[in-house]
């Protein structure tokens, strides 16, 4: 049992350490929301690169809300003719937020 006990707790630990590594949470929940298939943090893809989305944005205190709702929805014009579809219902609004949130943190 003492065992079980120190090896699981060892497992948590290398989790935690592992996901620091990572950065955040965010950018795994990017991945799991299929974000990553078109954006990378500092590399365009099909969409813009985060780091250049959050560097056009910056000092914008309005921005995050309308970005919320751009990603809900979906749109296309800013960066390009290539649409971002919408994000919505697939996507849960507070981790869109969360999302919208780190993005413009980068
Ligand atoms: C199928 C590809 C695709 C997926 C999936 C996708 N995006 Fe996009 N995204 C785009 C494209 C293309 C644009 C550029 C749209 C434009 O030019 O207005 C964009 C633009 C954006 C922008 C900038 C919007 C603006 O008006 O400046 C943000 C922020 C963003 N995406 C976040 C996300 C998040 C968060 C997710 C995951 C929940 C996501 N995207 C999923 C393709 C995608």
């Amino acid at each position: 049992m003492q065992l079980f006990n120190k090896t699981l707790l060892a497992t948590a630990l290398l989790v935690a350490t592992a996901s620091a590594i990572a950065g955040s949470g965010a950018e795994a929940l990017a991945q799991k929301s299929g974000c990553l298939l078109c954006h990378g943090v500092d590399k365009k893809v099909l969409g813009p690169a985060y780091k250049e989305v959050a560097a056009k944005y910056k000092g914008d205190k309005s921005v995050e809300a309308k970005l919320i709702q751009k990603v809900k929805a979906g749109g296309a014009g800013v960066w390009g003719d290539m649409p971002m579809p919408p994000n919505s219902p697939q996507v849960k609004d507070e981790d869109i937020k969360t999302l919208v949130q780190w993005v413009l943190s980068l």
